[in-house]
């Protein structure tokens, strides 16, 4: 797949699967965040192949990705030395449920590269690690509540799907907003244990803190929220957190799922300055494949490495996952990698800023060049806290993004979260982008 992309033609073959797949998948999908995948088609794009930036569906359209599963395949789709690698762990067995020498390096070189990591535990995916962190914080302070950030997300599973979208009508008060289950089926007890705080408001927080003192084991973020349109951290704030669960000894845990080596080897810690106690990584972190990790300070992780905090997995860092993650980091931890993502994302965003800027359509392109997003705020002023995304022209977004997808592009559906660059992509690639938002901009 090189060469120019092609537009947009019929999908009418991905419509045809995807109505094959109502009599035997739920729903048609796997993942309830699939069924958007093609934004005003009520149908999502099945996908055939993949090579390097680009993706192709069942009817032979060809796009550049700039979702590539959700930033996790970081160095390009059928990376070749990740399908090297991979096919010799097929031949030589890809699981036994026991230790491995992958896992060791891998968590050796998490230490090496994550500033908070003294000790790591492997999962499968994001909403587990992140149960992982919870559980060792809770387990750490002998405490049970949790304070995460309305907006912010950490995975759909019930200890912390609270608050992610609520509606303004059920969000309540602005300062001490209501805990909101994400879905029926959350039990009312576990709805209980978690403190719902707006972000960037240090007034806020500290009251929150105040009416909660003693009760507190973690406070959960995305240091850069990804979720909510790549809002970033006002100056600050982050150190703030740091300040306060330092005083208060609560333990401070950053959701880097989707900053975490991406932001640079890093991630977003490294990158803000700020070092949490626990932190949780997966996407970027198996290029792919699908692992995830705790990681944090000894101290945090001693009744976990103790065997008094359980946590378990069959699948956890099996051999097959823990060499995805190995060759993926390692590349990613080589000079220049995370600087060439960081930049073509920046240069991406100075196209989307510029066509705006030249039609007079407000639009605050937020975030950092690895992940960003194009938000159609009023008045083009970024966005600060999760209430501010629900005053944004989220149709307005979607149309872009639609435009773009007749192009060639695909960027992610949802208003609220963002596009995350892939380590190959190409000066060419980044042109036919930028000519591609020109275009999609004048359509609007
Ligand atoms: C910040 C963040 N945390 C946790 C998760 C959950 O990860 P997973 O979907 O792998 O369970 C996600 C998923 O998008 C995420 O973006």
């Amino acid at each position: 797949m090189t060469g120019r992309i092609r537009a947009l033609g019929g999908t009418d073959g991905s419509r045809a699967w995807f109505d094959r797949a109502q009599a035997s998948l739920a729903g048609g999908i796997s993942s309830s965040s699939r069924l958007t995948s093609t934004g005003p088609h009520p149908y999502p794009l099945y996908i055939a192949s993949g090579s390097g930036t680009r993706i192709r569906d069942v009817d032979g359209n060809e796009y550049l990705d700039y979702l590539i599963s959700y930033g996790s395949a970081i160095l390009g789709h059928a990376a070749p030395e990740l399908t090297e690698a991979l096919t010799a762990v097929l031949g030589t067995g890809s699981m036994f449920g026991t230790c491995n020498t992958a896992e060791v390096e891998l968590a050796e070189l998490i230490c090496e590269m994550v500033p908070c990591a003294e000790l790591v535990r492997f999962a499968n995916s994001g909403s587990e690690a992140v149960q992982g962190a919870v559980r060792a914080a809770r387990g750490y302070t002998g405490r049970s509540k949790i304070l995460k950030f309305e907006g912010h997300y950490h995975g759909w599973s019930d200890t912390l799907a609270i608050s992610n979208r609520p509606g303004i009508s059920e969000a309540g008060p602005y300062g001490t907003p209501h805990p909101v289950p994400h879905s029926p089926g959350i039990p009312a007890g576990v709805v209980d244990d978690v403190v719902v705080c707006p972000w960037n408001d240090p007034a806020a927080l500290r009251t929150l803190l105040d009416a909660h003192r003693g009760e507190l084991a973690a406070v959960i973020c995305e240091p850069i929220v990804a979720n909510n349109a790549c809002t970033m951290p006002d100056p600050g704030y982050l150190g703030l957190l740091r300040e306060e669960c330092t005083a208060r000894g609560i333990v401070l845990v950053f959701d880097e799922v989707c900053t975490g080596f991406r932001t640079g080897p890093g991630g977003a810690q490294a990158l803000l300055d700020v070092v949490p106690d626990l932190a949780v990584f997966s996407k970027a972190l198996g290029g792919g494949l699908p692992i995830a990790a705790f990681a944090g300070q000894r101290h945090v992780m001693e009744p976990l490495a103790r065997g008094d905090v359980k946590h378990g997995g069959t699948y956890n860092a099996s051999p097959l996952c823990a060499t995805s993650a190995l060759v993926t980091l390692r590349r990613l931890n080589q000079p220049g990698v995370t600087k060439h993502i960081e930049e073509s994302g920046r240069r991406l965003m100075e196209a989307i800023r510029r066509a705006a800027h030249d039609r007079r359509v407000p639009c605050a392109v937020q975030g950092v060049g690895a992940m960003f997003q194009a938000v159609f705020t009023l008045d083009g002023a970024p966005t600060r806290q999760y209430r501010d995304l629900l005053r944004t022209d989220q149709a307005r977004y979607h149309a872009f993004r639609h435009e773009l997808l007749k192009r060639g592009v695909h960027a992610n559906a949802f208003a609220m979260a963002c596009w995350f660059v892939p380590a190959g992509v190409t000066d060419d690639d980044l042109d036919a982008t930028c000519e591609a938002v020109e275009e999609a901009f004048s359509a609007l």
